[in-house]
């Protein structure tokens, strides 16, 4: 290939582990960023990543590395997401890649999603280095993390490279590392074209940019090309490399990364894992494994304020644009007006989706509690799936109901296995297997999804005092004893209240629920009942008292500014209140089945 040896490659490590920084250092090394970009870590693009210090989408980089001994390199970094819900996109990019750097945290030793993202890389038959990182701290165990990635992954703890992404220590042997350990790509550029479709970005100029890897064949300007999985034909208007902004080439040949422009108008015809081939000279098959995304959690999207529906409709559709595993469409609801159901791949890509509403477009919104969906087949033997608890059936119309399972995967600490399995078992988990891995367990458990919606997270991290770690992949659908649990406001149904729990726990959850909701709703001048029923019958209730005292009465004759503070409280505190009949609601009541015990 024009005589240029390339090396195509991945970061893979759990969150934290300081992929970006060492991906950071890998570049300066190379001379690829310019003092401006240092401020800033370069491969994390969005303002969200960056604050909340996570790789959502992935941006390659192509880099040029001279060896000491002269040969020249050319390196195409891949960046991949570091989270669970992004776990497809994570595998679509390996597999543009023929080796990874798998680094781990010499002070924290192997963790959940190491092992998980390690795997994908050896189902993607992937050259792994493992790079044990941040050697530079004082805890750092750089030996033990090395044995640890041996024993879980089966990688000899003598090829670890002991790095660090601050102090740049290591980086040398790793980029000599890359070139002598990890294959140089195969493929036939005379061969039809076959280009994997890693991620895909939408330029408003251009219309959507499909970042692939050339597999085999090659693709210019003009060629006509064909979408695999729709069938769709588009004509390449331009191609190029990322250096790492985008920069127009001639072709892109089997073994290269690059993107691709090709007037798509749609994001949903550039699917992540789909492939690219000519209609002039096609391949007969396309790269294995292709999914499309697919929302897997649900969840109701209003605007407090009605007239904001036709703005918050715009914005939807603009992040659409962008991204084809995000679902939106109308929902009205008796309580709270018109908005949207909106489906994502998991809970981060929720909060990802409703903080970017709400700072890029300015729209204040009320959300209701996450779903999974649900198959139900009924009395009458039809057979419906559902997402929206409001339109659960009730036990007599229902024959039986599934629900989607998780593979949950837990690291941590033997001391704390017994409340973990403790808190598992109260999630309807079953346990798997359960691995050593030195000081350290490894539990693998089959769970209903929608058991680690609600606060299992934070939950897991409290009584593992922080140490333990987990990842999941969804599996299959079983059935369960389900029930739709009603929410009665000021004896109103409020239906975008109503939730979907395993028959065992409706008790205990509709208490928490009106508990909780008798707490943050504020108090009116008459008691207000809260009541949660199953079909028709109440389970549960709670009051929100009446209140005594006018709020402004503490501050009577006093100081001024104190009860203009007051007052500018309340006004913020409205802001995401909905009226449901004569009773304001407050955002946190919408959202109480999710609060901690
Ligand atoms: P994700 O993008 O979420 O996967 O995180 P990441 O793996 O990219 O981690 P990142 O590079 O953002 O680093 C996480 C934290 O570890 C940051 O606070 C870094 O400053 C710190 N860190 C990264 N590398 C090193 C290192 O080599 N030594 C020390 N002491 N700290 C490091």
């Amino acid at each position: 290939l024009r005589g240029v040896k390339f090396r195509n490659f991945s970061i893979i490590a759990h969150v934290d582990h300081g992929k970006s920084t060492l991906a950071d250092r890998i570049l300066e090394h190379l001379g690829a960023m310019g003092e401006r970009d240092k401020r800033d870590q370069t491969l994390d693009t969005l303002e969200l990543e960056r604050e909340r210090g996570i790789t959502i989408k992935s941006t390659p980089v192509r880099l040029n590395y001279t060896r000491p001994n002269g040969e020249e390199y050319v390196f195409n970094l891949i960046d991949t997401p570091g989270h669970v819900d992004f776990n497809y996109e994570v595998s679509r990019s390996l597999a543009a890649c023929e080796g990874v750097l798998l680094l781990v945290d010499a002070s924290q030793g192997v963790e959940a999603q190491t092992i998980v993202n390690a795997y994908l890389a050896i189902d993607s038959n992937l050259t792994i280095i493992p790079v044990v990182n941040k050697i530079d701290l004082p805890a750092a165990d750089p030996e033990g993390a090395a044995q640890e990635l041996e024993e879980v992954v089966g990688i000899p703890a003598e090829d670890a490279i002991f790095a660090s992404g601050k102090t740049g220590v290591g980086v040398p042997e790793i980029l000599e590392a890359i070139v002598e350990r990890i294959p140089a790509p195969s493929g036939s550029a005379q061969a039809p074209l076959k280009a994997l479709i890693f991620d895909s970005v939408y330029d408003a100029y251009q219309g959507v940019l499909l970042f692939v890897r050339v597999l085999e064949g090659k693709v210019s300007p003009k060629d006509k090309i064909n979408l695999f999985s729709n069938g769709k034909n588009f004509e390449v208007d331009r191609v190029g490399t990322f250096s790492p902004g985008l920069v127009v080439g001639q072709s892109l040949e089997a073994g290269e990364v690059g993107w691709i422009a090709a007037g798509i108008r749609d994001i949903q015809d550039a699917q992540v894992g789909d492939t690219i081939t000519r209609t002039d000279f096609p391949t007969d098959a396309p790269f294995p494994g292709f999914k499309p995304a697919q929302p897997v959690v649900f969840s109701g999207l209003y605007p407090t304020d009605t007239e904001d529906y036709r703005k918050m409709r715009e914005a939807l559709e603009r992040l659409k644009l962008n991204d084809a595993a995000f679902s939106f469409e109308p929902e009205t609801s008796e309580a709270l007006g018109f908005g949207f159901r909106c489906g994502f791949l998991g809970l981060l890509h929720a909060e990802i989706i409703q903080e970017r509403l709400e700072r890029e477009y300015d729209l204040d919104l009320i959300a209701t509690a996450p779903a999974v969906i649900y198959r139900i087949t009924l009395t009458s033997g039809e057979v419906l799936t559902t997402q929206n608890p409001a339109e659960f059936p009730t036990r007599d119309r229902m024959e039986r109901v599934e629900e989607p399972y998780i593979k949950l995967s837990v690291m941590l600490p033997e001391e704390h296995v017994g409340p973990v399995m403790q808190l598992l078992q109260e999630r309807r988990g079953s346990m798997v297997t359960m691995n050593y891995v030195g000081k350290r367990v490894e539990l693998i458990y089959e769970v209903p999804f929608a058991e680690i919606l609600y606060d299992f997270h934070d939950r897991l991290k409290s009584i593992s005092r922080g140490y333990a770690s987990m990842d999941y992949e969804i599996i299959d659908y079983r059935e369960g004893d389900l029930r739709k649990v009603d929410i009665y406001v000021n004896n109103d149904i409020v239906d975008a209240l109503a939730v979907v729990v395993h028959e065992d726990k409706a008790y205990s959850l509709g208490r928490k629920i009106v508990d909780k909701m008798a707490e943050v709703i504020p108090r009116q001048m008459w008691a207000v009942p809260v009541q949660a029923a199953i079909g028709g019958k109440i389970i549960a209730r709670a009051t929100v008292k009446a209140y005594r005292k006018d709020v402004l009465a503490k501050c009577y004759g006093g100081d001024v500014s104190r009860k203009k503070k007051l007052l500018n409280k309340q006004k913020k505190g409205k802001a995401r209140m909905k009226q449901i009949g004569t009773v304001e609601v407050p955002q946190e009541a919408f959202l109480a089945v999710l609060s901690t015990e």
